[in-house]
């Protein structure tokens, strides 16, 4: 009997569900072609589960996932759920789930197809070829937070009114696992590793900084660098080829990735990989969002998720054949000058999600 893997999906809302299933086919036939099959749950997330059962993140959902290999999610939000409760909001989910499989490093891969040059907005990303490596599961989005009434006054006498916060901070235990994972992909790649801060102003950064420090003393072969993050989203526009990975906190690793997103063409190519310990299964979703204004248009560009599957195949099942095979079979059809409407360049006939899932499909030997 060939080895069977329980995947979770979770499609969410908006244009997740066609991503999902699109990318569900591919893995399918990877798997056949690799002698492995594949057992699927569907589980309710985000708006969806909001819909159905009153909550983002049921509790069946998070136990599914816990008890698979792997976990593909499409995305979640939409407008209509963009005014309730906001400690229900879909996005609400996500980091939940993230926290619940304790998914500290997430690796979001920019990797420039030389044939879509032309629909980058920057001249020289051809050769683009970068890894960043972002905190997930800590910082700005799980800190301190509060709201509450203040009697201060601005110095023309307004009264503040109400006061929000939110407060960044680290551990140097959750700082370490993170930078060492990054390290240890570097030692893999080009060898070269930026840490991305805002040290210049911020305690928390300074505390990366000295622990990227001391851990680089453990990988003398990795060229570490450091760039503020603000000079840092300059110089990827300048000299995105020049950068191999990227290690970052949260907040950060967000706002860059969406940046390289843009450098590559589309953020309709970015997969991502959230892992967290050996042994626990890891999250793979597209970088993009829901996307609720094209849904169901077949406009969606099904790459993001069909690479974020090879990336489960991958990392999680050590399938590195089929992973291969079906990034190699993407790469021949963006060859063969196949286009999604968001690639497309201006005038330019384009594929449909199905049709560019069967191109995918077709090119997968
Ligand atoms: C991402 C998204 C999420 C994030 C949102 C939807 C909560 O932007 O995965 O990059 O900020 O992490
Ligand atoms: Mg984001």
């Amino acid at each position: 009997m060939s080895e069977v893997y329980k995947i979770t999906l979770m499609k969410g809302d908006g244009i997740g569900p066609e991503v999902v299933d699109a990318a569900v086919s591919v893995m399918d036939k990877a798997a056949s072609i690799g002698g492995f099959s594949l057992e699927y749950e569907e589980c309710l997330i985000g708006g969806a589960a909001i819909d159905s059962t009153g909550k983002p993140l049921p509790e069946e959902t998070v136990a599914s996932c816990k008890s698979s290999d792997a976990v593909l999610l499409g995305a979640v939000g939409g407008p209509k759920w963009d005014t309730i409760d906001p400690s229900i909001r879909p996005e609400r989910a996500l980091l939940g789930i993230r926290k619940e499989l304790g998914l500290f490093a997430n690796l979001r891969p920019a990797v420039m197809f030389d044939e879509l040059a032309d629909a980058s907005p920057v001249k020289n990303a051809k050769g683009m070829d970068l890894l960043i490596v972002r905190e997930l599961i800590g910082g700005i989005y799980f800190g301190d937070r509060g709201t509450y009434d203040c009697i201060e006054k601005l110095p023309d006498g307004t009264p503040f009114g109400k006061v929000s916060y939110d407060t960044e901070s680290y551990s140097q235990a959750e700082i370490r696992r993170i930078v060492k994972a990054a390290f240890t992909y570097a030692s893999g790649r080009r060898k070269h590793l930026t840490l991305v801060d805002k040290a210049n102003v911020m305690e928390s950064s300074r505390l990366w900084r000295t622990e990227t420090m001391e851990i680089a003393k453990s990988f003398p072969d990795v060229t570490l660098d450091f760039l503020y993050v603000d000079n840092c989203s300059m110089q990827l526009i300048g000299r995105p080829a020049s950068f191999d990975v990227i290690v970052t906190s949260n907040i950060f690793g967000d706002i860059l990735s969406d940046e390289a997103g843009m450098i590559t063409g589309s953020i309709g190519l970015l997969p991502s990989a959230s892992l967290g310990d050996p042994g626990k299964p890891g999250l793979y979703e597209p970088v993009h969002g829901s996307a609720p204004d094209i849904a169901g248009t077949g406009k969606a560009n099904p790459i993001a998720t069909i690479l974020s599957a090879a990336m489960l195949l991958r990392w999680s099942l050590g399938k590195p054949e089929a992973a291969d095979l079906i990034e190699d079979a993407v790469r021949s059809v963006i060859r063969s000058g196949f286009r999604t409407a968001d690639i497309a360049s201006q005038g330019e006939n384009y594929l449909t999600t199905e049709q560019m899932t069967a191109k995918i499909l077709e090119a997968l030997k």
